[in-house]
């Protein structure tokens, strides 16, 4: 996809910003806390439906205003768009050339984003939630059914875990099935976005680490030590058993134990953890190369690249690791965004297609370039 144009209105603190993007390299300058990362979370937006770090829709929407607007007009598969988001407290519309949006994967069927950002680290170094989050993203970012199925999923375990705490072992059966069915829908998902991000995922580590290095590898490790082997039926069939193994447990906690909720990924470098092994390098490159491997894996099923999202990551890499990045995104025919608070820092990625503009206290101004 393509943004040929882009207005927000009141989206954090850009209170009103119109700007023609590159066809390649939009490059986003500023000082720290004046917009950058808040206009790559619009773009974001747009392209997913989905915020970028925001935990709730509603921290978009700027201070004493009442909704939050991002449009673009857009070349997707289907030729130019408009596409427009709205959010306001408590939601957000969606519409495709001014109508709303029924079916939310009409609207994303085409679109995609991947951000860079040094928050990445985190997928190494935090909590499994940031892993099933990368995952579930690269799934949705492939097949946009995604989005709607893991909300089925959510659904169905809040149900689950309602009939838990009031303690009615008998009711949590009829909430079982969907849970079952949803849970291994989503199972199937990340194992085989999995499977076509690890190659991508080894290649981008050894061009990144060089000759000599240990590979990097990705497996899944489900709650339940549920095997991920198998079709969607066989999933439910393992899933339904393990739950049905923790109900005791489960009616104890008052929450579900087991399913894609608190799986985890283990991120391996020569076979053992990144986490506790990798070195800073590693870790580093590590999820560098994640990324590269999700842009790599939607390059190859995709009509259009997605849009490339870097954000400030000049500041975080070493100067080769920030040299490669750089050289990639050059080298793709997509769409990318970069912010940073030095022009310096970015320069080598720059053509003659790059736009500048200056981000100052949630205003946008073109720069010469
Ligand atoms: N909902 C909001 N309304 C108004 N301002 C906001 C809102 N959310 C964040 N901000 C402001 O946005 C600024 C940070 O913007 P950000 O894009 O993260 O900066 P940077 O240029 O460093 O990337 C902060 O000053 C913060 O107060
Ligand atoms: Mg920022």
């Amino acid at each position: 996809m393509r943004l040929r144009s882009l207005h927000l209105q009141d989206f954090r603190n850009l209170s009103e910003v119109a700007l023609e993007p590159s066809p390649r390299l939009t490059v986003l300058l500023g000082d720290n806390g004046q917009g950058k990362t808040n206009l790559l979370e619009a773009v974001y937006l747009l392209a997913t439906l989905r915020p970028l770090r925001a935990s709730r829709l509603g921290e978009l929407v700027r201070f004493g205003a009442a909704r939050a607007l991002a449009s673009a007009e857009a070349l997707v598969a289907g030729g130019q768009r408009t596409l427009a988001v709205e959010v306001f407290p408590g939601g957000r519309t969606a519409t495709l050339d001014g109508k709303p949006v029924e079916r939310l994967d009409s609207y994303l069927d085409g679109l995609a984003a991947v951000c860079f950002s040094p928050d990445d680290l985190l997928l190494v170094k935090g909590g499994p939630d940031a892993r099933r989050r990368f995952l579930d993203r690269a799934a949705f970012n492939r097949w946009p059914a995604v989005l709607g199925e893991a909300r089925e999923y959510v659904r169905a375990l809040r149900a689950r875990n309602a009939a838990l705490r009031a303690g009615a072992g008998a009711v949590e059966e009829s909430f079982r099935g969907p849970l079952v069915q949803s849970g291994a829908r989503l199972l199937r998902r990340r194992r085989d976005v999995m499977l076509e991000l690890e190659p991508r995922l080894g290649a981008a580590f050894a061009e990144i680490s060089g000759p000599g290095a240990p590979r990097a590898e990705i497996a899944y490790r489900a709650s339940g030590g549920i095997d991920l082997d198998g079709d969607e039926a066989a999933l439910a069939g393992r899933l339904a058993e393990a739950l049905e193994a923790r109900l005791p447990r489960d009616l104890e906690r008052g929450y579900t134990t087991c399913g894609p909720h608190m799986d985890d990924v283990l991120l391996a470098v020569g076979g053992r953890a990144a986490r506790v092994y990798g070195s800073q390098g590693q870790q580093r490159a590590y999820v560098l190369s994640l990324r590269i491997a999700e842009v790599e894996n939607l390059r190859a099923v995709l009509p259009r690249p997605p849009l490339l999202l870097l954000d400030d990551v000049s500041s975080e890499l070493d100067p080769a690791k920030n040299a490669y990045l750089l050289a990639y995104v050059a080298s793709l025919p997509a769409q990318a965004f970069l912010t940073s608070t030095d022009r310096r820092l970015i320069e080598p990625a720059a053509g003659a297609e790059t736009r500048f503009y200056r981000v100052a206290a949630g205003s946008v101004s073109p720069l010469l370039s």
